[in-house]
């Protein structure tokens, strides 16, 4: 199956994961309409792709693999609703729309992160699965999401408006703000396969870091000479005094060492049985205009 067709397909389960979740009217209604609204808002679901992707290669149920992807693409839209808010990116934009705090208002937005960010791990529970790759699970989402991964990122992001730090500084910022959650993803598609092979599951966290690291470079450079498309403010790094990835290099180095990160990530997965879907995968994170 084509790449495109196979990832419409995947979105679309997601989407109707979500339509159920949504469909809880025990919720209090601001706080689920907040919810909603950033959650079905046309995001590329690359995240959930990953993780359903390399469930599917590994023989899981997809059943389990659901709502592991769900649960990480939950975790993604709270990180995307805090990072947008007036007091780190303050930006008003985001896939198109107005960005939630402006849709409604700066609390509402604060407490829907936190609703989406909570209830991912009540998702990740309720998954059709045994309680260890339930435990396994929960422990690969909140390392990824917590102090030493994403959050970790968004700090040292912030703290370094205006400042100068180093380039390694900047590519662990990296890791940490985009390449954890990549990862997280892979991994709960390994747990959803209970698949215990380190060597298979070092394959895919090779390929998550590299890709994670290539889709944050692309991210800077549309950033910056994007257009429209990209459905968020651009200049927005300029704007906010950010340290990117090109503060170090040209924007042909950018796109260079995209280009070799992501020749690495097609290597990692080259010796998975099918995984020239995910090599194709990596191609289209590189190229991608939005
Ligand atoms: C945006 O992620 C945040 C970054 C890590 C750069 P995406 O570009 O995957 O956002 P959506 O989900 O498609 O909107
Ligand atoms: C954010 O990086 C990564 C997150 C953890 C949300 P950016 O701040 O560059 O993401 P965009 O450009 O706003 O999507
Ligand atoms: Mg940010
Ligand atoms: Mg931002
Ligand atoms: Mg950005």
């Amino acid at each position: 199956m084509k790449l495109a067709e196979d990832m419409k397909n995947c979105a679309a389960q997601i989407d109707g994961f979500f339509e159920t979740f949504f469909a809880d009217e025990a919720r209090e209604h601001r706080l689920a309409d907040a919810m909603r609204y950033s959650t079905m808002s046309g995001g590329k679901r690359i995240r959930p792709y990953l993780t359903m992707k390399t469930a599917e290669l590994l023989g899981a149920d997809p059943a389990v693999a659901l709502p592991f992807a769900a649960a990480l693409e939950l975790v993604h839209t709270y990180s995307l609703i805090h990072d947008d808010l007036p007091c780190m990116d303050d930006d008003d934009y985001r896939r198109g729309r107005l960005t939630c705090h402006k849709m409604f208002d700066e609390a509402t937005a604060v407490l829907a992160g936190d609703a989406l960010l909570t209830d991912a791990f009540s998702v990740l529970v309720n998954a059709p699965c045994t309680d260890r790759q339930k435990a396994e699970a929960v422990k690969v989402l909140a390392e990824a999401a917590g102090s030493r991964g994403m959050v970790a990122g968004q700090m040292t992001d912030l703290e370094a408006e205006r400042h100068a730090i180093s380039f390694d500084t900047l590519k662990r910022l990296y890791a940490n703000k985009t390449g954890a959650l990549m990862r997280a993803s892979v991994l709960l598609g390994c747990i959803a396969a209970d698949c215990r092979d380190a060597s298979i599951r070092n394959a895919f966290v090779r390929y998550a870091e590299n890709i994670g690291m290539t889709f944050q470079i692309v991210d800077d450079l549309l950033d910056k000479y994007g257009d429209c498309s990209i459905g968020k403010p651009l200049g927005s790094d300029e704007k906010n005094g950010k340290n990117t990835y090109l503060t170090f290099v040209s924007p042909e180095e950018a796109k260079a060492d995209a280009e070799r990160l992501t020749s690495d990530a097609k290597a990692a997965v080259s010796t998975i049985a099918g995984g020239e879907v995910l090599a194709d995968l990596a191609d289209m994170l590189l190229h991608r205009q939005k």
